[in-house]
């Protein structure tokens, strides 16, 4: 039996994929085998020793410690793309939010309330809140990634001329981008053109601040800032002081902080709703419970964001899993001797290899191989 535990509400659509017989789900659970998160801060947490995996419902990671979990045997997961349409809209959104006074009218429409002449009112004093089209514009793209790919190609349905970087990028990831978007070589070369610039890249030390006053400087007068990613990314100083000087227009964010709630009248915040629809909830549920089973049951690791990836169909009675760290999984498969099938890869540091048994395995000798940060037995 594995037990899992909740850490935040989860979609039931994702949680009954779990079949009863096999697995006891709730938040009050004690010794899980599985974490399943969503915003919960894991920092702080103290994970007991049988914990295995940690699914996070949601593409950003930045709530739990990789290395912490990863250096002790425990898988983590994100779900990359199941969000990603939730999160395009919501930029979309964000791009007419930035454009058109929508938000300041909408205010100033309420101080009408009850008075006779509102119609006339609005007519006369509609031209305070005028704003511009995205038709033509250029809109700079950080990140080309699932969310960043959907953005690139609705906003290029929808007329703007869209340049996007991303360090990462694959070619057949390059392959999904609709024709007219730009591919540019670096960061300066969204910063010098673009009239609207979105981040989707995830919050890491590398990123951290990447929008501070030397990345304004290089940007174009009145350009708008869309931040659906993470607030660490902006440097909420810097950003302030463009924004009062200008050189910044509007600032559309959907991670309020203390720094920045209301301290400009051009910065709009958004309680982080970016993935808050039924869909995208559902979607993120499915696919981390999915992962968690396929890991327990089948020893695969699909989407496990330190470890690489691993899917290999099962053989034999048993199947020996081993996670390790700076080591050769030739000195594992030394210990485990003949089986029936293995596989192994290899991401970054971390290790992963699976080996189909009949007969039995001392899994001590395998514990005990420098570098094994876990060993699972799947029957
Ligand atoms: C994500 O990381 O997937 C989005 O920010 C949405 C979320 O955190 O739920």
């Amino acid at each position: 039996m594995y037990n899992v535990r909740l850490m935040n509400k989860i979609a039931k659509v994702g949680t009954d994929n779990f079949d009863p017989t096999k697995y006891t789900v709730g938040e009050e659970i004690n010794n899980p085998s599985a974490i399943l998160v969503r915003s919960a801060d894991l920092h702080e947490f103290v994970f007991p020793d049988s914990v295995k995996a940690v699914a996070r419902a949601g593409a950003g990671v930045n709530n739990i410690p990789l290395d912490k979990c990863a250096d002790n045997g425990i898988v983590v997961f994100n779900t990359p793309g199941a969000n990603a349409n939730g999160v395009k809209e919501i930029v979309l959104c964000a791009l007419f939010l930035a454009s058109r006074d929508i938000v300041g009218g909408f205010e100033w429409s309420k101080t009408l309330k009850g008075d006779e002449d509102a119609a006339k009112k609005v007519e006369k004093g509609k031209s305070q809140f005028a704003g511009c089209e995205i038709l033509g514009k250029t809109l700079g793209i950080i990140g080309l990634g699932a969310i960043g790919r959907l953005v690139a190609n609705a906003a290029d349905a929808l007329g703007m001329n869209v340049v996007g970087y991303d360090p990462y990028l694959s070619d057949a990831a390059k392959a999904l981008l609709a024709p007219n978007v730009k591919i540019v070589a670096s960061y300066d070369d969204i910063y010098n053109c673009a009239d609207y610039i979105t981040l989707h890249i995830p919050a890491t030390a590398e990123t951290k601040g990447m929008l501070n006053a030397s990345a304004f400087s290089k940007m174009k007068d009145g350009v708008k800032i869309l931040n659906f990613s993470r607030a660490d990314l902006v440097n909420s100083t810097d950003i302030l002081v463009s924004l009062e000087n200008g050189k910044i227009a509007k600032y559309i964010v959907d991670f309020p902080t203390t720094e920045i709630i209301d301290k400009n009248k051009n910065i709009i915040t958004i309680p982080h709703l970016g993935a808050s629809t039924a869909e995208s909830e559902d979607n993120c549920a499915i696919m981390a419970v999915k992962q968690i089973i396929d890991y327990f049951e089948n020893g695969n690791l699909v989407n496990a964001v330190t470890y690489p990836r691993l899917v290999l169909e099962r053989k034999g009675s048993k199947r020996i899993c081993v996670l390790f760290k700076n080591t050769d999984a030739d000195k594992i498969s030394a210990v485990i001797g003949n089986c029936i099938q293995s596989a192994n890869a290899v991401k970054g540091v971390y290790g992963y290899a699976v080996y189909d048994v009949d007969g039995d395995v001392n899994i001590n000798a395998i514990k005990a191989v420098n570098g094994v940060t876990g060993v699972n037995v799947i029957d």
